[in-house]
């Protein structure tokens, strides 16, 4: 299975007032097992760019697409190195939000909870969420082009991607780009949690790059209530039962607020 991306057509519709209805936080409150899909809207409010509003500045001129893919780092390692170095200084310098924080909450009011990212800022853990099945990897770690593996220390000899100090192959990021293969572990996980849940959130994603994109319509499909948190239409919202048109730094711990109130209710 590779990383495609299909943009489909964005029907707009009346988004509900930003009050979590009863009904779903009374419904959500008897779930046993709940499993969560976050994309980069997740981590807007912590200062890192989404993905497609990412090119701002120097990297205006080039797409995504163009530089997140094997080709584009065959083409030109050095832009494509310089990108993600300016992506993991964003990062090191973000901090966790209030949807973190709300989701690091969440995992400890259900007897089973899954939290899938397509992130690779590594928020989430940074946060104190536990097991976080990552579909896309990790920018703050670097494998080997060559050989994959992962490399933690190298020699600064100035040459921009530095070289791998086993076979001097070219250091690249812990990502998965564009037209490679997704890691079947995690998208196993990822699979199970989605069709074994009573309820699916998909929080903060476009839900226009799959096989990600795919977990939300397989989680309806399997009965479980899906609910989508994101201010903008998407393809998935449609077919939600509930979408919830705000901030996932707003919305998410609203519901947890929610949620607990009416458990000691
Ligand atoms: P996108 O950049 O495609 O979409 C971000 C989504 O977040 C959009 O639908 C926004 O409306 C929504 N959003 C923005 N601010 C938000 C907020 N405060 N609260 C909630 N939602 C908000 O990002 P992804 O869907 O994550 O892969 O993109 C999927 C993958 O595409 C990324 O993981 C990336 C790229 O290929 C890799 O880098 C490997």
């Amino acid at each position: 299975m590779e990383l495609i991306v299909v943009v489909g057509f964005l029907k707009r519709r009346n988004n509900p007032a930003m009050t979590i209805p009863a009904e779903l936080v009374q419904r959500l409150a008897t779930a046993k097992s709940v499993t969560v899909l976050t994309g980069a809207g997740v981590s807007a409010e912590s200062g890192v760019p989404t993905f497609r509003d990412a090119q701002t500045g120097l990297w205006a001129k080039y797409s995504p697409e163009e530089l997140a893919t094997p080709r584009a780092f065959r083409r030109n390692p050095r832009l494509v190195w310089e990108w993600y170095e300016w992506r993991r200084n964003l990062v090191a310098g973000a901090k966790p939000n209030p949807a973190h924080l709300a989701l690091v909450e969440m995992q400890n009011l259900f007897l089973r909870f899954h939290l899938i990212t397509q992130n690779v800022d590594g928020l989430h853990q940074r946060a104190g969420s536990r097991h976080v099945i990552e579909l896309h990897g990790n920018i703050t770690r670097t494998i080997c082009f060559e050989e994959g593996t992962i490399v933690s220390t190298w020699k600064d000899t100035g040459d921009v991607p530095p070289k791998c100090p086993a076979c001097g192959g070219l250091l690249r990021p812990d990502v998965v780009w564009f037209e490679e293969p997704m890691p079947e572990e995690e998208m196993q996980e990822a699979m199970t949690a989605s069709t074994h849940c009573d309820f699916f959130f998909s929080v903060g994603t476009s839900t226009v790059v799959y096989p990600a994109a795919a977990l939300p319509s397989e989680a309806l499909r399997s009965g479980a209530t899906v609910v989508e948190i994101n201010p903008q239409p998407t393809p998935l919202t449609p077919q939600a039962h509930y979408a919830l048109a705000g901030a996932a730094g707003v919305v998410l711990p609203e519901l947890v607020m929610a949620l607990k109130a009416s458990r000691l209710a």
